[in-house]
């Protein structure tokens, strides 16, 4: 079975085909970075504009590269939300008239779902995937959460940022220093040069059980250190983003840790496009090998937006005899199934 993949829930027009016995046959991107960068982040409306044009160029390409051509496609799964709802519009939009147009069952996918479904994407042979129950870190530009993940299209939510997310808190350091938008990727670079103890950044919420999260405070201690010291350049600014950098990351290993103690589950999944964060990625890992628990990461392409993770949710949704109306539409602040 072919399932056609859109993503246009934000600033990225994603289309994959995934085939269900294969894996993933292809996928297609056109980030519009260095559109929105000028302005310092995504300008929603703009976002509309760029999927409308580039969605069928991309669908062309993402089928070329499949080798198949849109009769081949059994089935659609599209990106609802959450997200921006002109942005999603685009997609479903799509979705739904190839699916009206080829008489295609038609799935609605949670975006946050997909970043989790991530790790359960192959190329061709596949590999170990996490048993179900486990534990979820999802970490992204809009989201910083700890969740159990019972089952496909099942989860409860454990713990999540009381403000600031932690891709949204590397984005804003990285524009107080001039390092423009989206400045996780840039923070992750310049911190493999850097110092990360060259400034003591503080730690929320250190002492609690609980599992929840906090970046706005860091937010302000970087804020409030550059306008006591300056904007640092060359080595001094690889030792800022170092230590930025290593306080959120400490942050997110920390209340990890509790909850897999708490909850004593066996398997972790890092997902979200901070996951890609080589310094998250080594200190999880080392975390989970003290803990005796497996983590699965997807590769770094994974981590952030693609339509390749929202094929592979929809398609969990789709064996279940999901199906959904020409009606769907898109809900921007979507919570995941429970
Ligand atoms: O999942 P995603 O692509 O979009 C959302 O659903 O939000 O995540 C985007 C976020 C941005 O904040 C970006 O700065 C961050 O992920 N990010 C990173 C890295 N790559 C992307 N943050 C830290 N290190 C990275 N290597
Ligand atoms: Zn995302």
């Amino acid at each position: 079975m072919l399932v056609l993949g859109i993503e246009t829930s934000c600033d990225e027009t994603g289309l994959a085909v995934y085939d269900t016995s294969r894996g993933l046959l292809a996928h297609a991107l056109h980030s519009q970075v260095a559109m929105h960068s000028v302005y310092g982040g995504v300008v929603p409306e703009l976002a509309s504009r760029h999927h409308v044009t580039n969605l069928i160029p991309v669908l062309a390409e993402a089928l070329r590269g499949a080798g198949a051509g849109l009769d081949g496609v059994d089935a659609v799964a599209v990106t609802r939300g959450p997200g921006l709802v002109g942005a999603l519009l685009c997609g479903l939009q799509l979705g739904k008239a190839l699916a009206f147009a080829r008489g295609l069952p038609l799935v609605g996918v949670n975006h946050l779902e997909a970043h989790l479904t991530a790790v359960f994407l192959h190329d061709g042979e596949a590999g170990p995937v996490p048993d179900f129950p486990h534990l979820a870190l999802l970490v992204s530009g809009g989201h910083t959460a700890l969740i159990r993940a019972e089952d496909f299209g099942r989860y409860r939510l454990l713990g999540a940022t009381r403000d600031d997310a932690a891709g949204e808190c590397f984005d804003k350091v990285a524009k107080m220093v001039g390092l423009g938008y989206p400045g996780g990727i840039v923070i992750d670079r310049l911190a493999r040069e850097g110092n990360p103890h060259a400034v003591n950044f503080p730690r929320a919420l250190p002492r609690r059980t609980d599992l929840d999260f906090s970046f706005s405070g860091l937010k302000t201690a970087v804020a409030s250190h550059l306008r006591k010291a300056g904007t640092p350049a060359g080595q001094g600014l690889a030792d800022l983003c170092a230590s930025v950098q290593q306080a959120v990351v400490d942050v997110l290993v920390r209340k990890t840790r509790v909850a897999l103690r708490q909850t004593g589950l066996r398997h972790l999944v890092l997902a979200g496009g901070v996951a890609a964060n080589s310094r998250l990625r080594a200190d999880l890992l080392a975390m989970a090998t003290e803990e005796g628990v497996t983590l699965h990461v997807p590769p770094p392409q994974r981590c952030t937006d693609n339509a390749a993770m929202v094929a592979a949710a929809g398609f969990h949704h789709l064996q279940r005899g999901e199906r959904a109306g020409l009606d769907l539409n898109a809900v921007a602040n979507l919570p995941l199934p429970t």
